[in-house]
């Protein structure tokens, strides 16, 4: 299906003006996502936080910050990829979204996902993770593998949040897997950037299939 500016205008407009859930009531500004619209690799994070419902922005605030980090050590322009949340209003106090939030918001995220059409979804945490697969996947052994979703893979990674709480670096901890995962991830994108089909590349690569 092709789509045109028009379609990201209307799925705009029908955000910010909606009331599907309790979340409306409190929220600043509807955090819709930003970046590359035909990005080849689509992040989704759980919600915004404070920050982002202030400005509008998803990824601003500390988690933001350091996921900007994690992209420049990797080599990840943030313009590049598109990025954006499975609620787009801010849940009190930075709670999970319940499931009755992430049902109302999940038609915008499902029309995001094929007006982006990327090769590659990544799931940052475990609430982007149970939006995708549903309960039943730990993000600890979920993390650094590849899974079906409807007819395109998602690719599961710790959220910055958890990252940020668990500030060792070494071998074994959260952050040396992000590490790993994260230099996986962008073999992969280069794979994908120079025109290979992505389930051809994860053939690759059979141990990271989850
Ligand atoms: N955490 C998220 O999951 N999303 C944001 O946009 C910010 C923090």
């Amino acid at each position: 299906m092709l789509f045109s500016a028009q379609d990201w205008d209307e799925l705009e407009t029908s955000l910010r003006s909606c009331k599907k859930c309790p979340l409306a009531e409190n929220r600043t500004n509807v955090v819709v996502g930003e970046g590359n619209r035909s990005a080849e690799l689509m992040f989704v994070g759980e919600a915004p936080g404070a920050d982002e419902d202030i400005q509008g922005r998803p990824f601003v605030g500390k988690a933001g910050q350091l996921l900007d980090k994690i992209f420049e050590v990797v080599g990840l322009d943030r313009k590049e990829v598109y990025i954006t949340n499975t609620v787009k209003c801010r849940p009190p106090g930075n709670r999970v979204p319940n499931n009755q939030e992430m049902t109302a918001c999940a038609p915008f995220l499902e029309m995001q996902i094929e007006l982006v059409n990327p090769a590659a979804l990544i799931a940052l945490g475990s609430t982007a993770l149970t939006w995708f697969l549903g309960k039943g996947y730990a993000i600890t052994k979920a993390r650094g593998k590849w899974y079906r979703w409807r007819y395109r893979f998602v690719f599961a990674v710790f959220h910055p949040s958890y990252l940020l709480r668990n500030p060792s670096r070494k071998k074994g901890s959260p952050k040396w897997y992000m590490w790993q995962d994260m230099l996986h991830l962008m073999e992969v994108y280069g794979r994908i950037k120079n025109g290979e089909r992505i389930d051809s590349i994860l053939k690759d690569y059979p141990e990271r299939l989850g």
